[in-house]
């Protein structure tokens, strides 16, 4: 095996190692936030000057404490191997579904959702919980892309064995010496992102056997196209 030919077998060991270092360390995080908190709280009976600076620090400890923890748990959601749990959907329901859940908050943005559905879309055999996560992460990007409003306009076609989804935005787009690396885990250019949705997103749509691509303008919007087996079994074969 050369160095850059890491195979899913590999990968798969990788992750379980990973995985276990992440808990390996989560452990003794909780011990220490634990403990920060106590120290905390045994301070606050004591007044002097030199106390409540001490208090100051543990509660800068804890905020870094709870930062790391967070970062551990992002990245154990991300690194999970996914079990897909094949069954017949209706891929207009998927997306219907998380197009409601996001559309109070789209309500309130002024962002107006536009729908071009292809009512004689076949029923696809895919996991719908699954890519419905990665549906959502597509689709609250596309949210976030548009915080003075905007339209978010979500279209879906079959072409011979696929279905295509197309989540369009008139967003913010994205700069062309960006877009390559829109789908590197941990790029973020928000202020409190992680950087795993679309890698994230990317994930799933590939283990599906499909595939996710962009276009985007900058300060025109976005474009991702999806692309997913009407039977990712057959797929296989
Ligand atoms: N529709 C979009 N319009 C403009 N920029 C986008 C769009 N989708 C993704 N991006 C850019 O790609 C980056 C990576 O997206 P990704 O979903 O992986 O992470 P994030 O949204 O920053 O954080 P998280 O999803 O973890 O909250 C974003 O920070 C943003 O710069
Ligand atoms: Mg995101």
């Amino acid at each position: 095996m050369t160095k850059n030919n890491i195979d899913s077998g590999d990968l798969n060991s990788l992750n379980t190692l990973a995985a276990g270092l992440v808990h390996e360390i989560k452990n003794p995080l909780n011990a220490i936030s634990i403990n920060l908190q106590l120290l905390d709280e045994d301070l606050q009976n004591r007044n002097s000057v030199k106390d409540s600076k001490m208090s100051q620090r543990i509660r800068l400890l804890q905020k870094e404490v709870s930062r790391l923890d967070s970062i551990l748990s992002d990245f154990l959601r991300f690194a999970k191997k996914y079990e897909l749990h094949l069954e017949v959907c209706d891929i207009n329901e998927v997306i219907d579904s998380v197009l409601d859940f996001i559309s109070p908050e789209a309500m309130q943005n002024s962002i107006r959702i536009l729908k071009g559905f292809d009512t004689k879309l076949p029923k696809c055999n895919l996991d719908s919980n699954i890519i419905k996560q990665a549906l959502l992460n597509v689709i609250l990007n596309a949210q976030q892309a548009m915080p003075e409003g905007g339209e978010l306009i979500v279209r879906t076609y079959g072409r011979g064995e696929n279905i295509f989804i197309d989540i369009t935005d008139t967003g913010v787009g994205i700069e062309s010496d960006k877009i390559d690396k829109i789908f590197q885990v941990y790029y973020s250019t928000k202020k409190n992102g992680t950087g795993l949705g679309l890698p994230a997103a990317k994930r799933i749509i590939e283990e599906s056997k499909g595939t996710i691509s962009i276009r985007s303008e900058d300060g025109k919007g976005s474009s991702f196209l999806i692309k997913l087996p009407i039977n990712s079994k057959a797929q296989e074969e």
